[in-house]
């Protein structure tokens, strides 16, 4: 039995189940972590260009030895980068050193327009963020789908995107995306939006699985009884939770002793599944990645920061 190693996009590719994050991971870490990952077994990294380390994830990747045709890598188009994805794509082909990507994801479905305050984190004059709720989203869509017709990516999809954005974006896309990114864990975890992607055929990817910096939820007092009961890490629950139930899942690190144990996800019984589907509920659901531009996004349980930004 076991648990699978891989899962299968609607392209009919194959993506490992289990993928290296890279956010926060900074210059001058990053390079050695993906190196020591893609060495230790990985296959899979995740990338995105408002990262920032784009070019020294490249590195690492060529550090490892292993073949590009073997590494799965997923990059993201910036908000900034809205409107003209051609040029994004290429940003980040040019610092990951690479032609091609095997996922190309819509980062956010909000467009930021770039100003003389940053080309990628722009603000205006009173100091929000220059969000053009305007912009419309199909658009962005169209041109991912050329993109995937260029064969300069392997396979597109979203990150972020709720039912009510997907269901307007269902009315005009001809190519279904093949993966949506959201944060994901035992505190979050999005019930409907499984079943709605489970049903169009997009595959889920499960981001800041442990909470993101700091792993905050490995000490949560159910995760760790859970785990005590099963004999293993917090951490090997908290990944396998998505394995167990067809999700990829992105643990970020760059300590080599994580970046190895978290490779390992066991099997959980239909129980187990059970109890930490259960852990959100009556109240306790926690979002922990909330960027101002996040409010308006159609998900029904958007918590933490301010609305009028
Ligand atoms: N699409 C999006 O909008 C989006 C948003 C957020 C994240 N993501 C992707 O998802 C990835 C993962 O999410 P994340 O970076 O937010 O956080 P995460 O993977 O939930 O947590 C990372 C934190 O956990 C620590 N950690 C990792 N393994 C551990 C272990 N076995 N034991 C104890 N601590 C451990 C890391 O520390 P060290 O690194 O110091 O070891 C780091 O502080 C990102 O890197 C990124 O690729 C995408």
């Amino acid at each position: 039995m076991g648990v699978p190693s891989h899962f299968k996009l609607n392209t009919g590719a194959s993506i490992p189940a289990i993928g290296l994050g890279t956010w926060k991971s900074e210059p001058g870490e990053v390079r050695k972590a993906v190196a020591f990952a893609l060495k230790d077994g990985y296959r899979h990294i995740d990338a995105a260009l408002i990262y920032g380390n784009e070019k020294e994830v490249g590195e690492g990747i060529r550090d490892s030895g292993i073949p590009r045709k073997d590494i799965f890598i997923t990059s993201k188009l910036w908000n900034t980068h809205q409107d003209d994805a051609k040029a994004g794509l290429q940003r980040t082909l040019d610092d990951l050193g690479t032609d091609y990507l095997d996922l190309y994801l819509i980062h956010w479905p909000v467009r930021l327009v770039a100003n003389e305050t940053s080309d990628l984190l722009p603000t205006n004059p009173d100091g929000s963020r220059s969000v053009d709720r305007s912009w419309d989203q199909s658009k962005t869509w169209k041109q991912m789908e050329e993109l995937y017709k260029s064969g300069k990516v392997k396979a597109v999809g979203v990150a972020n995107w709720s039912v009510p954005y997907l269901e307007e974006l269902s009315k005009t896309w001809t190519v279904v995306p093949a993966v949506n990114q959201v944060e994901l864990h035992p505190l979050l975890p999005q019930h409907k939006l499984r079943k709605y992607c489970a049903n169009k055929g997009i595959l889920l990817e499960a981001y800041s699985p442990f909470g993101s910096t700091g792993a905050p939820i490995m000490s949560n007092a159910d995760i760790k009884r859970i785990a005590e009961e099963k004999k293993v890490s917090p951490a090997t629950i908290l990944l396998s939770y998505h394995v167990n139930k067809g999700v990829v899942v992105l643990p970020k690190s760059v300590t080599e002793s994580r970046i190895s144990s978290n490779k390992n996800a066991v099997e959980l019984s239909a129980s187990e599944v059970e109890a930490l589907d259960k852990l959100a509920e009556g109240g306790n659901a926690k979002r922990l990645n909330t960027p101002l531009w996040g409010f308006d996004l159609g998900f029904d349980d958007w918590y933490g920061a301010a609305k009028d930004t």
